[in-house]
């Protein structure tokens, strides 16, 4: 059972996926049945050196020979990018091929057309490396927990921030050494403000939340932080109280409705996703039946991604078969989307105060006028300021805005070093 594959792109993630049809296609062949052949790979520049030589017939620069090409059969987007992937993506549905791709951009911004398109033209249209990786996580969110009332996501999809947290927490590194140390082993690009400002994240988060709950989420409507703003000493005093920082992408459902985010959040040393390290992925899902569940691994990298778009090319290559009208794997509804500032979220706050007497019962007095209460609250040092440590209970992050405003405001309060949300369970 043969069938031609066309690939757009042979750089990181396609240059290992050609390379790995192109020397082990016969062990897919004896486990699947399927015979992948490899007839075409659009590169921009035919000239490039790369480390798996192809054989120059399948090379073209003109990606729309690929599309075109009537022996391709099935078409696998590895360019990246908004165009003239989404354009080729979109000719290729409406020529009746099946398509696999990693884009998270063009998932999270063009992903609701596209896959309408799928559905009209009943083929396959699958992402399954566009989060997470080499981790099998669109998967299992749009099929084997469709019958779930998923209540929750969350997940930490972005490899370079993930290390450069994990080196300040671990090494003590200040953020710009830990950044310079991800730049230098190939983990952060050169421009690394996708990755630590969150964005990257959120067209991730956007992409979980909208197959976790069946409403189509927009990234732009994905609130994002990165996690520049986070400083040494307060790595070391949330250690003492029980938390590390994590940049985490935090998707969840209640009656109020939907809401998503990206930012750095303190999450408590014994959760599930404390122990992810480096630049490894992992996202946790909450639901009434399943309770929790941890999907983790790597979440880049040619190889471990060429995997995840292997797996997507063998189950629409069998749906390209079996000859019928690909059913949709997911509907989307019209589910409400809450906006960041009602949210509830739970704060770290730390205060550099005058010492003297009155001063706490002025802080928390201004706390509470902003109905923001406090969980716990630690002194550190003493002489002419003090360190105020407060976090603070689940409440409106509007709320919590104001209150530090208003904190800001007050004579006593010389600073407020640092605020993060805590992770609400
Ligand atoms: N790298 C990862 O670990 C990873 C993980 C998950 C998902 N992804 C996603 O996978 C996709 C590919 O990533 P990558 O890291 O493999 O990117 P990459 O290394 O930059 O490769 C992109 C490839 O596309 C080709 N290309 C780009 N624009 C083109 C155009 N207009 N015409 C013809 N060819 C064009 C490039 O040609 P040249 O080689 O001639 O420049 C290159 O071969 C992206 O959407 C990315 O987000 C990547």
């Amino acid at each position: 059972m043969r069938v031609g594959i066309g690939i757009l792109g042979g750089g990181t993630v396609g240059g290992a996926l050609a390379h790995r049809l192109l020397t082990e296609g016969e062990a897919v062949t004896s486990k699947t049945g399927l015979e992948l052949e490899v007839r075409k790979i659009a590169v921009r520049d035919l000239a490039k050196g790369r480390p798996y030589p192809f054989p120059p017939d399948l090379l073209t620069d003109s990606p729309a020979d690929v599309v075109n090409d009537p022996a391709v059969q099935l078409v696998v987007e590895l360019m990246g990018g908004l165009e003239p992937a989404a354009d080729l993506v979109m000719q290729a549905i409406e020529a009746g091929k099946p398509v696999v791709t990693a884009n998270k951009e063009l998932v999270a911004i063009r992903g609701d057309e596209l896959i309408k398109k799928a559905e009209e033209r009943g083929v396959s249209l699958l992402f399954e490396a566009a989060v997470g990786g080499a981790i099998p996580i669109i998967r299992p969110l749009s099929a084997s927990l469709a019958g779930e009332r998923i209540s929750e996501v969350i997940g930490i999809v972005n490899g370079t921030t993930n290390f450069i947290l994990t080196q300040m927490c671990e090494s003590g590194a200040r953020y710009e050494e830990a950044l310079a140390e991800a730049q230098s082993l190939g983990y952060a690009e050169a421009d690394p403000s996708a990755d630590v400002s969150g964005s990257d994240a959120a067209s991730k988060a956007a992409i979980l939340a909208s197959l976790a709950f069946g409403t189509w989420i927009a990234s732009d409507r994905v609130h994002r932080e990165g996690i520049d703003q986070l400083q040494p000493e307060d790595i070391a005093f949330a250690a003492d109280l029980g938390y590390l920082p994590k940049l985490l992408a935090i998707a969840s459902e209640s009656e109020a409705g939907i809401g998503v985010r990206v930012h750095t959040t303190l999450i408590p040393t014994d959760h599930p996703l404390a122990s992810v390290r480096g630049s490894q992925n992992a996202v946790y899902v909450k639901g009434p039946a399943v309770d929790e569940l941890l999907f983790a691994g790597p979440g880049a990298g040619g190889d471990p991604t060429a995997t995840a778009v292997l797996g997507d090319i063998i189950e629409a290559a069998r749906e390209l078969l079996a000859g019928a009208q690909v059913p949709p794997r997911v509907r989307f509804g019209s589910g409400r989307i809450r906006d960041f500032s009602d949210i509830d979220t739970s704060w770290y706050l730390r205060l550099e105060v005058v010492d003297e007497p009155g001063v706490l019962a002025q802080i928390a007095t201004t706390i509470g006028a902003n109905r923001v209460s406090i969980e716990s609250m630690v002194q550190i040092g003493r002489g002419e300021t003090a360190t105020l440590l407060f976090i603070t209970h689940p409440s409106p992050e509007s709320d919590h805005q104001a209150a530090i405003v208003a904190l800001r405001q007050l004579e006593v309060v010389r600073q407020v070093a640092a605020a993060m949300r805590v992770l609400t369970v």
